[in-house]
């Protein structure tokens, strides 16, 4: 049978308790409007992704000083290869320097780093850094920092299926067995749970192929700030969004309130 090993480092993918409801365990960002941010400005897009690392910064420490349990982050999908490749080339050295400049702050903070996507058309350079990256936060125990960086939800479903289907042909899983959660073990987000809390900036409503089977049962929040300009009141502003939800999962509203009480 295709049981994953890894370790759990969260209780479940279930709903969190009424109490604990107000603080998010996952946050997951969609960090949009770099380009018309600089193009605001009369400065080339680039300039933008080099002021958007700021506003990472600012996210981060806002979302572990608050007891968050995980962040994701969009920094790259798999179709942003379809850019210039100007353009393309700039981000992946951004992320090459944003990675050797923070991570020491990162490594002080006890926050564990996860890269999810489709690694292979990266740099050696990049390689190194995430596997180095990786490496030297693995035994952290506080907030999981999770880069999705060449990565889309489509691929995530896809690569999931295919180890499922390996499984199967081989004869270690029986297709009858195959619930939610064999699926879920096999996605990249393994082991964390859903996020509680989607936020997508500059302004467009939409999910871009971002964690798409994640975000099922996710609070969604679209704001117009640019991710340049999205500072910690526009963060508290998506915690506060977040905190006046009624999340039913499924149930009517007397039912959560009965469970309340
Ligand atoms: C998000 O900003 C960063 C990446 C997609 C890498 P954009 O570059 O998409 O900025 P806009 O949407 O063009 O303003
Ligand atoms: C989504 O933004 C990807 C990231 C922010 C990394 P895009 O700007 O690429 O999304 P679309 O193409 O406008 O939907
Ligand atoms: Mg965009």
């Amino acid at each position: 049978m295709g049981h994953d090993t890894r370790p759990r480092r969260f209780d479940s993918v279930s709903p969190a308790p009424a109490d604990s409801a107000v603080i998010p365990r996952h946050v997951a960002i969609i960090m949009d409007g770099n380009g018309r941010w600089a193009r605001a400005r009369h400065l080339p897009r680039t300039e933008g992704h080099r002021q958007g690392v700021h506003a990472t910064r600012t996210a981060v420490r806002f979302c572990a000083a608050r007891g968050v349990q995980a962040l994701t982050l969009f920094a790259f999908s798999s179709e942003n290869w379809k850019r210039p490749s100007a353009e393309v080339n700039t981000l992946m050295s951004l992320f090459v320097s944003a990675l050797e400049k923070e991570l020491p702050e990162l490594v002080q903070n006890n926050i564990r780093l996860r890269f999810i996507g489709e690694r292979e058309a990266f740099s050696d350079k990049l390689k190194h850094r995430i596997h180095e990256a990786e490496a030297a936060t693995r035994d952290n125990t506080g907030m999981e920092l999770v880069i999705a960086v060449s990565y889309g939800g489509r691929w995530d479903i896809t690569a999931a299926v295919r180890c499922l289907a390996v499984e199967v042909a081989e004869g270690r899983l029986d297709p009858a067995s195959i619930s939610v959660e064999t699926l879920d073990r096999q996605l990249s987000t393994a082991g964390l749970p859903d996020p509680d809390l989607f936020i997508r900036t500059g302004g467009e409503r939409r999910l871009s192929n971002f964690l798409l089977w994640q975000l099922a049962y996710t609070e969604l929040y679209f704001c117009d700030v640019l991710w340049p300009d999205f500072d910690e009141d526009a963060l508290q502003a998506a915690f506060e969004f977040f905190a006046g939800r009624e999340r039913r999962f499924g149930r009517t509203g007397e039912q959560v309130s009965h469970e309340r009480a």
